[in-house]
């Protein structure tokens, strides 16, 4: 059976990891979260005390420390020269810091290269902002993904709820504006949707029916996966 590559792409909180690990597992795909290795960096930057506008500082952060994923049953794992930093990773200073440290280009070059090679031969459901754009131009499904910028601060304020990780509404809706207008406006590969991407509101929508609108864009395209 054809292996194909999947590219999801979209701002902060429009639901891409959630439907590209279930897609992926459908599938019986990689599944590679290519913003949890910006967050990687990131996190690497603030415990070695790496100034984030210090280009070649992070790029021998990400030389030195090698990152890898792992699949466990509670979902994906990160883990830092064989440290687990899933939960690290996601904590608002790295949230704060991370669009700063993936503006640079040379941390790009490094990270594309690594998704790159994950990506080469396809069966991959990788999900980011440069995906579809950049990474995976040839991917041959393109989708991105957007919500109104009111739902997705709800959705990651009940997401952090959950988690136990203090947060309020005003500030989330503050950060995920920033984040996105950040991630937009840089010079090297912003957010911005692929000219052959499938473009999703998901706003009002459940997960399992985006997911199964891109089962359909999959199947529209010829693909029985
Ligand atoms: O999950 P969330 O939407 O909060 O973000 P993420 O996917 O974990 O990505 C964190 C940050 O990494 C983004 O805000 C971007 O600054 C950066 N990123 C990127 O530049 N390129 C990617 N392919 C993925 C993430
Ligand atoms: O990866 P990204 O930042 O785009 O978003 P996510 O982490 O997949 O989704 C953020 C939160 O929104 C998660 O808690 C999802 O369960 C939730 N979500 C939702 O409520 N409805 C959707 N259609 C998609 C995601």
């Amino acid at each position: 059976m054809t292996k194909i590559s999947i590219a999801i792409d979209g701002p902060a909180s429009s639901g891409k990891s959630t439907v590209a690990k279930i897609l992926a597992k459908d599938f019986q795909y990689i599944y590679t979260d290519t913003g949890a290795m910006y967050r990687a960096v990131t996190y690497l930057a603030i415990k070695h005390q790496i100034s984030f506008a210090d280009e070649a500082g992070l790029v021998t952060l990400i030389k030195e420390n090698p990152i890898s994923f792992q699949q466990q049953v509670d979902g994906q794992h990160v883990f830092i020269s064989g440290q687990d930093v899933t939960a690290e990773i996601r904590q608002p200073d790295v949230t704060k810091a991370v669009s700063e440290v993936s503006a640079h280009g040379k941390v790009r070059e490094e990270l594309v290269a690594i998704q790159q090679q994950i990506g080469e031969n396809g069966g991959v459901v990788m999900d980011g902002r440069d995906i579809g754009t950049a990474v995976l131009p040839h991917a041959e499904v393109k989708i991105f993904l957007v919500a109104s910028v009111s739902e997705r601060a709800q959705r990651r304020y009940k997401e952090n709820q959950e988690k136990g990780i203090p947060t309020d509404l005003e500030t989330l809706t503050k950060e995920i504006q920033e984040r996105d207008h950040y991630d937009s406006t840089r010079e090297i590969s912003p957010l911005k949707q692929a000219e052959d991407a499938v473009r999703i509101d998901t706003t009002g929508k459940s997960i399992l029916e985006v997911v199964a609108m891109i089962k359909n864009v999959v199947s529209e395209k010829g693909y029985q996966l």
